[in-house]
């Protein structure tokens, strides 16, 4: 029988766990952050008929093992595995988790796909909260962290980015939609999830629309009638 006390337990303790290691991280890999995937994978797993735990356990742990968050990838996984050890998660779950958690993150955009349903509804629900009006926010709130610009115009977006050039190298806030958030839409895994990346997606689109008018000064309808034309307010 399975024990449902023993895994809303193990589920707490991943919360206060995870809290008490992402707590201070500014760089996009807050507690918000790992909240709000969390309750959309819930949802995912839901509609996809996914093993609901497994999903629930991966996406609160799987930003733990962030290489920007520890020495290496490998000491990243190497800490969950060993902490999911200390609270007796059952060894297929166990195994299940750190796959997903090795194989989800984007780097660039050439990581093979995900191959079971669990890591799909993960992946999707950690790609949702990179669009939309919340992906845009982390957007410049990781641009700001890392110190680059808003949008450069004399600066072309990149394409064909390994993991290297994703994590290093010249870009902006504006061309991390090219390499990143704009690309994501045609590479969710589920149903659900590219229904739902569809709507965030025109809402990334609508923005960077009024970004660029706004930039040019060719944004809304600011016309006043000649015969106020130059009159004080
Ligand atoms: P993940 O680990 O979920 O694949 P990342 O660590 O690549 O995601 O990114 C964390 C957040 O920061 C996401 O919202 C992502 O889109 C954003 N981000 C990553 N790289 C950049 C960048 N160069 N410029 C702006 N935002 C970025
Ligand atoms: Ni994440």
């Amino acid at each position: 029988m399975l024990d449902i006390d023993k895994r809303e337990r193990q589920l707490d303790e991943a919360r206060h766990y995870v809290r008490e290691q992402l707590g201070q991280d500014s760089s996009g890999h807050d507690w918000w952050h790992i909240v709000r995937v969390t309750n959309t994978a819930k949802r995912l797993a839901a509609e996809e008929q996914a093993d609901g735990f497994v999903c629930e356990l991966a996406a609160l742990l799987h930003d733990v093992a962030d290489e920007k968050l520890n020495d290496s990838a490998e000491a990243g996984l190497d800490k969950v595995r060993t902490w999911m050890t200390g609270q007796q998660i059952e060894p297929v779950v166990l195994e299940h988790v750190m796959e997903i958690i090795g194989t989800i993150s984007f780097k660039g955009g050439n990581q093979p796909p995900v191959t079971t349903k669990e890591a799909q509804v993960v992946q999707d629900a950690d790609r949702l909260d990179a669009l939309g009006a919340i992906g845009i926010a982390r957007t410049f709130a990781y641009a700001g962290w890392k110190g680059h610009a808003i949008y450069d115009p004399e600066l072309p977006y990149r394409e064909q980015l390994t993991p290297e050039s994703y994590r290093s190298g010249a870009t902006s806030a504006v061309n991390h939609f090219y390499e990143k958030l704009l690309l994501l839409k045609g590479r969710m895994n589920t149903r659900s999830g590219k229904a739902l990346a569809e709507s965030r997606h025109r809402v990334m689109e609508a923005y960077l629309k009024q970004f660029y008018a706004e930039w040019e000064g060719t944004d809304g309808d600011w016309a006043v009638p000649s015969d106020t034309a130059g009159a004080p307010l």
